[in-house]
């Protein structure tokens, strides 16, 4: 066999067992994440089952994809309404929803974990999940901040354990990285970065660590940006500018720290200086100790490195 046929047959027998392989997903967590990752997934054909923790949040997960499918589909379909709302009801056919994790996964063959962002949580749920879902299912988690391979402590997979980290907002933004820890293994990492290809997403390979590679480039950067206004050296206003106007970055820094959160940053700033404290990129920085401390934690509270009309 020539080598091109050779790799076209491997090729295919492997796309083709992947395909089959991962169809059935649970989503857990509804909120922002896990609704665009179940909103996604069932528009590329997937079924999903969306778990919370109460009817009322599902209900309110619901609404948020049902709305957001109603854009996509106002897009694809312009004035064509029937079309639309086939889109739109054929979509929503494929997710179903939860309140039981350990019921919603005895089928599955991925679970994505998108819960709040607290490690002992996330093992307590998948040590749960690893005694009911089926032997070959793969458990990920879409942490931003935490190591993946201290989530998978938890579970007796980690040769089927990984991450998937998504972008807000997830029917918007292309990227998925996918991440391995050291024991995944080859299979299960193909069949990831197959599965982030069939969601239309352009998958990155990663390995577990801190931040993956866009909030590992991202979080230093902007708290660098921190440091350089404590010193004095410039405003916020011109460190912005200059990185728009020098960089054509479409935000400055302070910008951004206003936009994700400057609670959140913090919190993963926090996290990864506990883990590395001799790494100084990760060191905290007393001006965001003392915005967050003032409640000043940016766009959602109305105030931050900048003041916003509520
Ligand atoms: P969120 O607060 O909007 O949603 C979390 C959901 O999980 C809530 O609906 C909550 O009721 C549910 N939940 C909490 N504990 C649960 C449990 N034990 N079982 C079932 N459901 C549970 O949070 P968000 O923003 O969606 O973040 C989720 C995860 O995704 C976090 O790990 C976060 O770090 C990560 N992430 C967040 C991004 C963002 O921009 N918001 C971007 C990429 C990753």
């Amino acid at each position: 066999m020539s080598f091109v046929t050779h790799m076209a047959c491997r090729g295919f027998a492997t796309s083709a067992q992947r395909l089959t392989h991962i169809k059935q997903i649970t989503v857990i967590g509804g909120g922002q994440m896990g609704a665009g990752i179940a909103q996604v997934a069932a528009q590329t054909g997937h079924d999903i089952v969306v778990v919370d923790q109460s009817e009322e949040i599902l209900q309110k997960s619901q609404a948020i994809i049902s709305k957001s499918l109603a854009r996509v589909a106002r897009k694809k379909h312009g004035e064509d309404t029937s079309d639309a709302a086939e889109f739109v009801n054929t979509t929503m056919s494929r997710i179903k929803m939860h309140t039981d994790p350990e019921e919603a996964c005895k089928n599955t063959d991925l679970v994505i974990e998108a819960i709040v962002e607290n490690l002992t949580i996330k093992q307590d749920l998948f040590s749960r999940l690893d005694k009911v879902a089926p032997p070959q299912a793969i458990f990920v988690s879409n942490t931003s901040s935490l190591a993946i391979d201290k989530i998978a402590t938890a579970t007796q997979r980690k040769d089927r354990f990984g991450g998937l980290h998504f972008f807000n907002p997830v029917p918007v933004m292309k990227l998925v990285e996918v991440v391995r820890i050291a024991e995944t293994s080859d299979a299960t990492f193909d069949a990831l970065m197959h599965f982030a290809s069939t969601l239309g997403k352009t998958p990155v390979k990663c390995k577990d660590t801190p931040g993956f590679i866009v909030n590992r480039l991202l979080v230093p950067y902007m708290m660098e940006a921190v440091r350089l206004l404590e010193r004095g050296e410039a405003s916020a206003w011109h460190i912005d500018t200059a990185m728009k106007l020098g960089a054509s970055h479409p935000m400055g820094p302070f910008e951004l720290l206003d936009h994700i959160g400057i609670d959140d940053i913090k919190e993963n700033i926090d996290g990864w200086h506990a883990d590395f404290p001799d790494q100084p990129l990760f060191n905290p920085s007393p001006l965001v100790d003392k915005l967050v401390s003032e409640g000043k934690l940016g766009i959602k509270s109305g105030e931050g490195f900048y003041t916003y009309e509520k």
